[in-house]
């Protein structure tokens, strides 16, 4: 997931003014964005007020030591990495720090390279380690929802059944009653959709892998989905287009329907976003050995607090919403051997970016079933 336009946020905690702004301006160059902080005490307020994707964290500071800061940073969040930066003479102090949880440490005079490479290597475990929580819970979903979503759908058939009986026994009944026993029967197609999107978290995609043109069923979704992005706004007052930029034509190996859920999700949801009407824009791009679609749209964008839960099962801030579309949508493209990532600014807008390589077989990460 992208969580921000920088490579990544880095708390500098360094008391030599000079050192810390010499890491700043190195860090800017390669478009990190740093933060420095010259005493714990203002680490400390940082620490708690951004969000931190790496910390460099000096031993030696004039109101503590780093390695308490350390243990702080860590009951935070187990997963910042922090890299210790000390005296050749400090050597005890770094091998205990790396006991403590630290990533990595460099001795005072560094080399700009190494710090660059060390925190950047960091990141890259940090990212893994989220991909690999992410993961787990749609492993957990997946099993949920194969042990549950079977059970249930038989449940709403079975209600449903009844009520169709209801119904003819009822015929001449008032409308007010025939309200309520339809108001009954959306909410049971409500729930089979819900059970429908559930069970493809934990579905096999071997079945119906085939080739595909990938720019005609970015194509087909855009009219498949149009009843709700021109039609439904048009009759709530608001006008929204899709505007698309497609790439040249590339045959694509995938599960054409779930890929279609893909995109009719972040259409569905960029539509939500826009409440006032807006643009959507469609791209796609060829990659060599991947191709590339982009969904943006002119909407409300979202901050850093929601950016990093929209993939979590049942997160939604609608009143309305079940949560469940990117996080299936998120599962259906890794299946593909496929990358979802979202850019978002407050305000301004959203894009999601799926990356789709071309020629991915459906068994080779294992059974097809998502990845753990
Ligand atoms: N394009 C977007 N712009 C702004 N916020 C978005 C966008 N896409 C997703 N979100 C946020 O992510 C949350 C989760 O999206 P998701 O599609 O998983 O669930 P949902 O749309 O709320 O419900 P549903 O399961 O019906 O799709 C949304 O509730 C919304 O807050
Ligand atoms: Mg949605």
């Amino acid at each position: 997931m992208t969580l921000s336009r920088s490579n990544g946020t880095v708390l500098v905690v360094e008391d030599f003014k000079d050192t810390a702004d010499i890491i700043c301006r190195l860090l800017k160059r390669v478009n990190y964005e740093p933060h420095p902080a010259y005493t714990l005490k203002e680490a400390s307020e940082k620490l708690n007020s951004i969000r931190c994707d790496v910390v460099v964290l000096d031993i030696n500071l004039p109101d503590g030591s780093g390695l308490d800061f350390l243990r702080e940073i860590k009951s935070v969040d187990q997963d910042i990495p922090v890299i210790m930066l000390t005296a050749y003479t400090e050597l005890d102090n770094a091998i205990k720090s790396l006991r403590e949880g630290a990533d990595d440490f460099i001795t005072k005079p560094f080399e700009n390279d190494y710090l660059l490479h060390s925190i950047g290597r960091a990141l890259e475990r940090r990212r893994l380690t989220e991909r690999l929580k992410q993961s787990e819970k749609f492993r957990l979903l997946g099993e949920l929802a194969a042990g549950v979503a079977h059970d249930f759908n038989n449940l709403l058939s079975s209600i449903n059944a009844h009520l169709y009986i209801v119904k003819q026994k009822m015929e001449h009944a008032g409308d007010d009653l025939k309200e309520h026993l339809d108001a009954i029967e959306m909410a049971i197609d409500d729930g089979a959709a819900i059970v429908a999107r559930l069970s493809s978290m934990g579905r096999k995609n071997a079945d119906n892998f085939q080739s595909i043109d990938f720019n005609h069923l970015v194509q087909d979704t855009v009219l498949m989905t149009r009843p709700k992005w021109e039609h439904e706004q048009r009759r709530k007052g608001r006008t929204i287009t899709i505007n698309t930029d497609f790439g040249p034509a590339r045959t694509v190996k995938m599960n054409p329907s779930d890929i279609r859920e893909v995109l009719t999700n972040l259409i569905f949801n960029a539509v939500d976003a826009m409440p006032g009407g807006g643009e959507i824009t469609i791209t796609t791009r060829d990659l060599g050995d991947a191709v590339m679609c982009t969904v943006s749209d002119t909407g409300v964008g979202m901050d850093q607090e929601i950016l990093e839960r929209i993939f979590d099962p049942f997160f939604t801030t609608k009143g309305q919403g079940t949560g469940i579309g990117l996080s299936v949508s998120y599962a259906i493209v890794e299946n593909h051997g496929g990358t979802l990532t979202v850019d978002s600014v407050p305000g301004r807008g959203t894009t999601f970016t799926m990356v789709l390589p071309v020629n991915q077989e459906p068994n080779s990460r294992g059974d097809g079933e998502i990845p753990q």
